[in-house]
Formats: structure tokens, sequence, C-alpha cells
């Protein structure tokens, strides 16, 4: 949540960070701003309520012209969404600037402390305490060193906070910090000149060669390096890595918005989430960087799953596999909660977190919380130079590429892909499954991105979704029915429904129907029921039955060629048929595809939705 960025070099700084900005704005777009260190020697700042084009046509209004400069994109905590809010905040009569990515949970008590030193607040943000801090310390104690002054101020904050400062004393220097959790700060080396940003997507367009600051670490940034530190002032040594994603992958491409450009990669990210991880000849599975051998694999007595959200959905249909495939007892828990309930956890077991971005603080205190009780920690994780990625003892990387569109897609099914293969190599490990069940499945595998691509191809030819959403969109609630693996698929549909559209959904167990929700069913409530020919089919049948006794429409995901279910439901979606435990992958794009065209018919903003902001960095 915010985005930061922070450029130091010989090019116009001013639309270096702007395009930065544009491509963090999934992080946060209810304001913006930037200040510009200009040629005279002068911070110029500029901020503006609403999305970043309202920022960029103010500096088109006021240019600013400079070689550093530092951004922000705001989700509101502190304080509504107004220009007084808006990052960066400023101190000393313009001497520094600074924005912040975070929380400082004891900024009252700091605000009183300011204000008797004779501060004057000009907004209702925490990170105003920042700024006024770094210039108290800049003028009493650090004598004019702005990296002792950030460093001081920074020790007095509570919570998670990134930020970046740059003053007017030191036109060479641009001063970044990581304290906690708060979502990554990323620093990018060009050719004469050096940037930051809270995620790759802002440095993507101009360097491959990046590197991560960790909790209580520091960067100093010039226009030819950086140099890093501990918060109490240790030298650090950091090498950069190379980015694995080309710039194109940041970009929108032929699409409309980021989210139906994801949707319609999923046939590339399943071959990529594949590839080089199943073994034909010996029918095996191999996840090396997982560091877990089979020994270990063969001991271990529980798995725990901790996600949040569209994570978490994936982890339900987790526990299924790791379950049926290991014979393993799997835990799924929301990370937002595990803490909080003394969770019991020993060495014998792995905690395994999935999250796409690898920042989720709530995902991230759970790992802390596992790793504090003596587990051994996992991620499943999609951004291989975040927290999550580096602090556990092993990863599972999606390789879904970049995801920017606020509602999560390809990573869910990367996520579902990887927990199947997280299951068979457990099932391998502990022998647990026989040969002719894992060539069935590891064959299903294989044949799965393509049925993907098909799938794809196929909605995106017609105008089925469209005309659905013609028909349906205007309904104020929806039902989602699925059982046993497809359960999750119904929650995880109906919060894309939800998040993008703004109808309530709700997702339910379908065979708790008649324990209550029932009555919900009436003319105005569709049911969107998941409903392949499995070993379940029969039940989901006569669960439609009941629906439309009541008078209730049905849209029921399945097979293409279920010529009952085509009689039964108002409204098909169709999937190709696949492995059993492999349906979920397929069951879920029609409800991602469904709730997009669903958004568009009422005009919601479907890259930007309402209140939310990717990577949930503050709790
Ligand atoms: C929903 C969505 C969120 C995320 C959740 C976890 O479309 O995107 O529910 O899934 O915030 O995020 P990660 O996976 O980055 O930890």
């Amino acid at each position: 949540m915010c985005g930061i960025v922070g450029y130091i070099g010989a090019r116009a700084a001013a639309p270096i960070v702007l395009d930065g900005l544009r491509h963090l704005e999934y992080r946060g777009y209810d304001s913006a701003g930037l200040a510009v260190l200009d040629r005279a020697g002068e911070l110029q700042v500029r901020r503006e309520v609403g999305k970043l084009a309202n920022l960029s046509r103010l500096v088109d209004e006021a240019p600013v012209e400079g070689q550093i400069a530092i951004g922000h994109t705001r989700w509101a905590t502190h304080g509504p969404p107004t220009q007084l809010n808006a990052h960066p905040h400023v101190s000393g009569g313009g001497l520094l600037a600074v924005v912040q990515n975070g929380i400082v949970e004891n900024y009252h008590a700091l605000r009183e402390r300011l204000i008797g030193e004779g501060y004057v607040f000009t907004s209702d943000t925490d990170t105003e305490v920042i700024a006024h801090l770094v210039h108290l310390y800049y003028q009493n104690g650090s004598q004019g060193d702005l990296v002792d002054a950030t460093r001081r101020a920074l020790s007095d904050l509570r919570g998670p906070s990134a930020v970046v400062v740059v003053c007017r004393d030191h036109p060479d220097k641009l001063v970044a910090a990581r304290l906690g959790n708060a979502g990554g700060v990323a620093v990018g080396y060009g050719e004469g000149e050096m940037l930051i940003a809270s995620d790759i997507p802002a440095l993507a367009p101009h360097t491959r060669r990046i590197a991560y600051l960790d909790d209580q670490q520091m960067a100093v940034l010039t226009a030819n390096g950086a140099d890093y530190f501990t918060l109490d002032g240790q030298p650090l040594v950091k090498d950069a890595s190379l980015l694995e994603w080309d710039a194109d992958a940041v970009d929108r491409g032929e699409f409309r918005h980021f989210m139906q450009k994801e949707i319609f990669e999923q046939g590339r990210s399943l071959t990529d989430t594949l590839r080089g991880r199943l073994d034909f000849v010996g029918g095996q599975v191999r996840l090396d960087s997982l560091n877990l051998s089979a020994e270990q694999a063969r001991t271990l007595e529980k798995v725990t799953i901790v996600a949040c959200g569209t994570s978490y959905y994936a982890g339900l249909v987790g526990k299924f596999l790791i379950e049926r495939l290991a014979r393993l007892p799997v835990e799924v828990d929301y990370a937002s909660e595990f803490r909080y309930r003394q969770p019991i956890v020993n060495p014998q077991q792995l905690v395994l977190a999935i999250t796409q971005s690898g920042e989720t603080v709530d995902t991230l205190a759970a790992l802390d919380e596992a790793r504090r009780c003596g587990a051994r920690t996992a991620a499943i994780v999609n951004a291989t130079g975040s927290q999550a990625a580096r602090l556990c003892d092993g990863i599972i990387a999606m390789q879904a590429g970049p995801e920017i569109g606020v509602a999560s897609t390809k990573a869910f099914t990367a996520s579902v892909v990887d927990l199947c293969l997280f299951a068979l190599y457990m099932a391998q490990a502990r022998g647990a499954v026989d040969e002719t069940a894992r060539r069935e499945l590891l064959d299903a595998l294989v044949r799965l991105p393509g049925q993907v691509g098909e799938l794809l191809a196929e909605a995106r030819q017609g105008d089925h979704y469209a005309r659905l959403a013609a028909r349906f969109g205007e309904f104020s609630n929806f039902l989602y029915l699925g059982r046993g693996i497809h359960y999750p698929i119904a929650l995880e549909g109906a919060l894309k429904l939800k998040e993008i559209s703004y109808i309530h959904a709700e997702g339910y167990p379908a065979g708790e129907m008649k324990h209550g929700p029932i009555a919900l069913i009436d003319g105005q409530t569709p049911t969107l029921v998941i409903a392949p020919r499995d070993s379940i089919y029969e039940k989901m049948v006569s669960q439609v039955e009941q629906v439309r006794a009541r008078g209730g429409a049905v849209l029921a995901v399945a097979h293409a060629e279920d010529a009952q279910m085509r009689q039964l439901a108002d409204a098909i979606l169709p999937i190709p048929v696949t492995h059993e435990l492999l349906t979920p992958v397929l069951s879920v794009i029609p409800l991602q595809i469904l709730a997009y065209e669903v958004a568009l018919h009422r005009g919601a903003d479907v890259d930007q939705p309402r209140n939310l902001a990717k990577s949930v960095t503050v709790e």
C-alpha cells in the first residue's frame, strides 16, 4: 500500500518519477505527489488529490526541472485523501522532503513532542512527524549530517516504515530506509543514475540490476551507486541481482486493463510455472529451491498454510491436494488471524505461506511467529526479491510474471499448480501415491496450460461473457456454490465479483445451503454453481434443482458438452475436462472473466477498485 519512487542521475527526474508512480498506482491511488530539487537548488513540491493523471496534469501546468526527485502514490491511513495529506511532506521551510510507506504507530506521542519543539503541522498524516523529526535531528545532534539525522529519526519510530528523504543541502544524495514489514524497497542500478522504488515495475523500464533493503537497513544513493548500512550505522555489502522480467512484462500491451491482460496470460504463466519441475522419464517432481530433502519431507507431521485473500483460497485448494496426494494433515489459516490465536506450532511442522507479493504484512508476521516457534518455513511466492522469499527456509517461485491488476488472477492459478507440485513432491518423498495415479496427474498437468489457452481463446473470440454481464450485471446479490475442491473456487469467484464490480456475492459450500442460506434465494438472487462432471456432480445437480424450484436463476461452470447441465441452468460457463484435482485451475477462469465483464458493464474501474490496493503492507 502506497508506492514510493526516487531518482538521482543525469536525466530530468520528474518524468521518470511520474512514470515510476504510474507503474505503482496499483498500490494506492487516492492522491499523489512529488518533490524535485530544481536547478536553483530549491525543493519544488507538487501534490494532487485523486488519480496520478491529476498530478501529471499539475506538473504539466507547473513544470519542475531537476535531476533528483522523490514521489509517492497514496492509500490513505491517517487523514483523508486531501492535497495537504498527500506526500511528500516537508520540513524546515522546504529544507527537506520525505515520502513514506507504512505506519508510525507512536505518531501521537511524537507529534506532541514535536509541537512542544515548535513544529507546526499542516497535515493529519503520521508521515509529517518523520519529516520534522529528521529536521529536528539535522539541526540538533547530527549537525547537518542527513544520513545520521535520518537514522536518529527512524530510531524513534514504532511500526513498519519505508522512507526516502531528499534535502536541499545535499543535492548529491537520496537517503532511504526500511523498518519492519513495510512493503518492498528495491534499489535499481542504472548507468550514471540510481533509482529506488517500492516495487520492481517502477524500475524495470530503466534497469534490470536490483538490490533489496531488509528490515533495519538504510541506503544512501548517489548518481553512481549506493552505500548500505544497518540502522545502527554498520556498513553492509549488497550485491545487485539480475531481474528476470523484462520491461514489456509491466505494460498493458494490447489489453484494456492489467486484469484482462493477466487473465489472458494464464496459459503462458502456467507453462512457466511447470517448466523445469517435471521429470518425465522418472515421473518425478523437482522443487530444488524448496530446500526440503526427502528425509525432511518424510518426517514432517503437518503443514500449516498461512495466506490472505485470494492466496488463502488457493491454500484451501492446497489442503485438498496435499491431504489427498501426500496423506499429510494440512491446516489453512488466515495469516491475519494466525499469530493472534497462539497457534500450536512446532519444529515437526512446515509453515507454508502463499503470497503473490511476498510483502503482505500479515503473512510476514505469521511467518515470523512460525519461526519463533521453531517451525520450518517455506513460501509459494511470485516476487522472488520480496521479504517472504528472502526470509523463508525455502521457496517455490510462482513464475507468473508481475501481477499488477489489483484483483489477483494469474497468481491464483500459478499458486494452485505450485501447490499440486508441492503435494506430488511430498507424496513421492513419503511414498504416499501409487505410480499410476501419479502418472495420470503428471500427464494432466502437462496438458493443463494448453487447455487454459484453449479456454481463453474461446472466451476471447465471442461475446458470451459480455452478454452474460449484460443479462446478470444489474443484480445486487449473488450466491456462489461449490463442493469439495470446488468450494474454494466459489469463495474466490465471489471475491472477484465483490472487489471489482461491488456486487455483494457470497461463496458457500453447496451442501450447507439447506442449513440457512437457501432462505436468500428468490428471483433477485442468481446462483452460480461450479458443477464439473466429477464424483459429486449428482449432488450439484440436485442443488441446482433446489435453486430453480425457488425461482432463482442459475449460472453453471460446467463441462462444455454437459447436455444435462445445459438444460438445467440458465447459462453455462464452459470448461474443458481435466483431472479432477486440477479442475479448480480451469473452473476459476470463467469466474475471473465474468467478474471482469460485469465490472465493465457497470462502468467500474477494474484496475483501481475503490478502497483497495495491491500489496497490503498495513495491518
Ligand atoms: C484479491 C487479492 C487479495 C490478495 C491478498 C494477498 O484479488 O488480490 O486478496 O490475494 O491481499 O496478497 P499476497 O498474495 O500478495 O500476499
